[in-house]
């Protein structure tokens, strides 16, 4: 299975870095006939039924899922072909709205969003969202936030005027809403925007971006949980970093920890940015607390379930080396054009 995961993010970097000749030899390579997915469902026979049909039901959706970023690809480079095309024959454009205009492209934000959301499809989570206005009872209560804690305060939360609703201060209140509407099994992200009372500087904005995660079902355990983010940490990150999980709180898991990786700026060694410790801090995460699994009428003798928040800006200025969160959010096209 580790093997098919691999090759499929190896695979989707290629598309990504490819051009129009490139493209069509990682099609052969990956979805010909010969090519390595093919020959990985040919090969089933030599499995047991039980690992035949985990394996073959992987193969077959990262089959899906390459062919589909094969297909988006196509359409990019079609595109800019065409784009490339009409710049050449000096069409006058003037009178009519067509290429060649300016195509722009998606905010390093979404693309991160995006590439986090499929990075967590190859390790097999489904994908949810919910509001981002918010009740007492989804963004705290339901999650064992108590009355008196003082994330409630008025200075950490934007409550609306004259309603009993709030702006979500994170994205964990999704875990109380897939809860509700499914039973166990449940394997699934929420992406989302939340907002925090909180003046900007370089590190903070009171508007960001946050991806949850949340496993339940029997036998889900911490050890369930490293494995998931260590994949994820690797495969989003292309290269195997150093990751250690720390001791921490939140009201919602028990035990909780947070995640940090080796700095990606000075490899470890420590710098500004690390604060010379050689680690960044870069995720929430921890076993969700029976309180939580019994506000949704889960039956938290049976059921156990693991629970991970990732800051999106965070994890975009690691991979791209940002050092001020302000660039995403004023739109400046010299940053934007970069991505
Ligand atoms: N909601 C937490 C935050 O915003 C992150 C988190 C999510 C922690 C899930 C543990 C489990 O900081």
């Amino acid at each position: 299975m580790d093997n098919i995961r691999r090759v499929a993010s190896e695979a989707i970097q290629k598309i990504k870095n490819s051009d129009d000749k490139v493209l069509e030899s990682i099609k052969f390579e990956y979805l010909g006939k010969n090519g390595i997915l093919t020959k990985i469902l040919k090969s089933l026979s030599h499995y047991s039924i039980e690992d035949r049909k985990k394996i073959g039901f992987e193969a077959n959706k990262i089959k899906t899922i390459l062919a589909s970023e094969i297909k988006k690809k196509e359409r990019c480079i079609k595109r800019d072909l065409l784009a490339k095309k009409i710049r050449r024959e000096k069409l006058n454009c003037s009178s009519i709205f067509c290429f060649p205009f300016s195509k722009g492209s998606f905010h390093p934000i979404v693309q991160t969003i995006q590439d986090m959301i499929l990075a967590f499809k190859l390790l097999g989570f489904s994908l949810a969202d919910g509001p981002e206005i918010e009740t007492d009872w989804y963004n705290f209560e339901a999650l064992n936030i108590p009355e008196n804690h003082p994330a409630k305060d008025m200075q950490d939360t934007f409550y609306l005027d004259g309603t009993k609703s709030l702006l979500r201060t994170h994205t964990s209140p999704g875990q109380i809403r897939v809860m509700e509407k499914q039973k166990p099994p449940i394997k699934v992200v929420v992406p989302g925007r939340v907002y925090r009372n909180e003046t900007s500087d370089a590190s903070h904005s009171s508007t960001f971006h946050q991806i949850e995660g949340l496993e339940v079902d029997k036998n889900v355990t911490f050890l369930g949980l490293k494995m998931i983010l260590t994949k994820f940490i690797h495969n989003f990150f292309c290269c195997k970093l150093d990751i250690r999980f720390r001791p921490s709180h939140f009201q919602f898991t028990e035990p909780s920890a947070e995640v940090d990786i080796q700095c990606l700026f000075c490899k470890g060694k420590g710098c500004k940015i690390c604060k010379n410790s050689g680690w960044i801090e870069m995720l929430g995460c921890g076993m969700v607390h029976p309180n939580v699994l019994r506000s949704v009428n889960y039956d938290s003798e049976v059921y156990t379930g693991y629970a991970f928040g990732i800051g999106v800006e965070r994890i975009t200025m690691l991979k791209y080396k940002i050092d001020d969160i302000r660039l995403f959010y004023e739109n400046d096209l010299r940053f934007l054009r970069q991505f």
